[in-house]
C-alpha cells in the first residue's frame, strides 16, 4: 500500500450534463476563504445574506427561506417530512423520475399517495389536473417544476389554485430550475419549495435552498406528530438558523461561502436578465440541434431553459456519442434513462455554463461526434 497520495489532480471536465454544472471561478476562490464557526456572527450575517439571495431568485417574501445542509434529496425529503405526516393524503403529479422520489418520500412518511401520471415528456392537462384534485381532496399536493429526467417544465399556477381551493399545501421540486427560470412562488402559489447549489447558481453540490410560505408555517406549528426526522426538522433548523441560534448541526461553512458567491452573481446579473439569457441560449442551442436533425422530445411551451431532450437520431449510439465527447473535448453529457434509455440526450445550459460560445462549442462536438 502506498504510505502517500499523488496530488490531487481532476481532470478537467465540461460540465453540460443534468448537474452538476460548472462551478463560478469566483465560487472557488470563496471556498477557499478562513472557516469560522457555525455560531460565529459572521457565519450568520452570510446567511442573512443568503437568505435575501435565494428569496429574489425564487421570487418570494417568505421569511423562512433558507439553505439547508444536504443536496437537493435532502430538501425533497426535508419538504415532505415537515409537511406530509402519517395518514397525508398526498398527491403526487407524477411525469418522471423525481416525482416518483417524492412519491416512494411519501409513502416512507406514512402517507397515502396518491398519483396523477402523465408520460414521460409530457406534461398535465391543467383542467384534468384541477378535477383531480378537487375530486380527491388531498391535504398536500407535489409537482416537480423542472424534470430533469425529461426537459419538461411545470409552472404550477392551476396545480396549486386548484390545492389551494381544496385546502391542500403546494410542494414543488425546484432543483434544476432555481436560477435558470422564473419561479415566482409567491404569485404560483408553491407553499414549499426545494432546491440545490449545483445547477443554476454553479455552485458544487452540498447545500438545498428551500423556502416556506406563512401557510406552511403555519401548519408546521399546528403539527403534532412528531417529524421522524431530526436532522431535517425544520422546527429545530429554525432556532439554528433564526432568533435564538441554537447549535443543531455544524453547518458546512465554506458551502455557505460558495452558495453566498453563488447568489451575488445572480444579483449582480439581475434574476431577469439570468433569465433572458438561459432562454436565449436554450432557443439557439434548440434551433442548433434541429439543423443537426435533431427532434426534441418536448413540445415547445413546457421545455425547460436549462436542461434539453433531443432524441438520439436513428443509426446513431448514444453511449458512442457521449464516449467521443468526453475522450475528444472532456464534454460531459447524459443519456435518458428509465423509459428514455437510449432514446434522448440531456444538454444541460446551467447558470455559468449557458453562454452563446458554450452553445457554439457543444453544437461543433456534437455535429463532429455524430458524424
Ligand atoms: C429535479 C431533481 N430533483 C431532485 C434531485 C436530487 O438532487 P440531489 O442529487 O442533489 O440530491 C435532482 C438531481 O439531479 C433533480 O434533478
Amino acid at each position: 500500500m502506498s504510505s502517500s497520495f499523488a496530488p490531487l489532480a481532476p481532470p478537467k471536465r465540461l460540465l453540460f450534463g443534468p448537474g452538476p454544472s460548472l462551478v463560478a471561478p469566483r465560487v472557488y476562490e470563496a471556498m477557499g476563504k478562513p472557516v469560522v464557526g457555525h455560531l460565529d456572527p459572521f457565519f450568520f450575517q452570510v446567511n442573512e445574506e443568503i437568505r435575501a439571495g435565494l428569496q429574489a431568485a425564487y421570487g418570494t417574501a417568505n421569511a423562512f427561506t433558507m439553505a439547508i445542509s444536504g443536496t437537493g434529496s435532502a430538501g425533497m425529503e426535508a419538504a415532505i417530512s415537515n409537511f406530509v405526516e402519517p395518514g397525508t393524503k398526498f398527491v403526487v403529479f407524477a411525469n418522471g423520475f423525481f416525482c416518483d422520489r417524492m412519491s416512494e418520500m411519501g409513502r416512507r412518511q406514512g402517507a397515502t399517495v396518491i398519483r396523477y401520471e402523465a408520460p414521460w415528456g409530457q406534461s398535465f392537462d391543467e383542467a384534468a389536473a384541477a378535477e383531480f384534485i378537487r375530486k380527491e381532496q388531498p391535504q398536500a399536493v407535489a409537482f416537480v417544476h423542472g424534470e430533469t429526467s425529461t426537459g419538461v417544465a411545470t409552472s404550477g399556477e392551476a396545480i396549486c389554485a386548484a390545492a389551494h381551493a381544496a385546502g391542500a399545501l403546494t410542494i414543488a421540486d425546484c432543483v434544476t430550475s432555481l436560477g435558470t427560470m422564473p419561479i415566482n412562488l409567491d404569485a404560483t402559489g408553491i407553499d414549499v419549495a426545494y432546491s440545490c447549489t449545483q445547477k443554476g447558481l454553479s455552485c458544487p453540490p452540498g447545500l438545498s435552498p428551500i423556502s416556506c410560505s406563512p401557510l406552511a408555517m403555519e401548519r408546521l406549528k399546528a403539527r403534532t406528530s412528531v417529524n421522524h426526522s431530526w436532522y431535517l426538522d425544520l422546527k429545530l433548523l429554525a432556532e439554528y438558523y433564526e432568533g435564538a441560534h441554537r447549535y443543531h448541526h455544524t453547518a458546512p461553512i465554506s458551502m455557505f461561502y460558495a452558495l453566498r458567491e453563488g447568489l451575488a452573481l445572480v444579483l449582480e446579473e439581475g434574476v431577469e436578465a439570468r433569465y433572458a439569457r438561459h432562454k436565449a441560449n436554450h432557443e439557439k442551442l434548440v434551433a442548433g440541434l434541429e439543423s443537426l436533425g435533431m427532434e426534441m422530445l418536448v413540445q415547445p411551451g413546457i421545455r425547460m431553459w436549462a436542461l434539453h431532450t433531443p432524441k438520439v437520431p436513428a443509426g446513431v449510439n448514444d453511449l458512442d456519442v457521449r464516449k467521443k465527447l468526453m475522450e475528444r473535448h472532456g464534454i460531459e453529457i447524459q443519456g435518458g434513462f428509465g423509459p428514455l434509455a437510449g432514446q434522448v440526450f440531456r444538454i444541460g445550459l446551467m447558470g455559468e455554463g449557458s453562454t452563446a460560445s458554450n452553445v457554439d462549442m457543444l453544437l461543433g462536438a456534437l455535429r463532429e461526434a455524430m458524424a
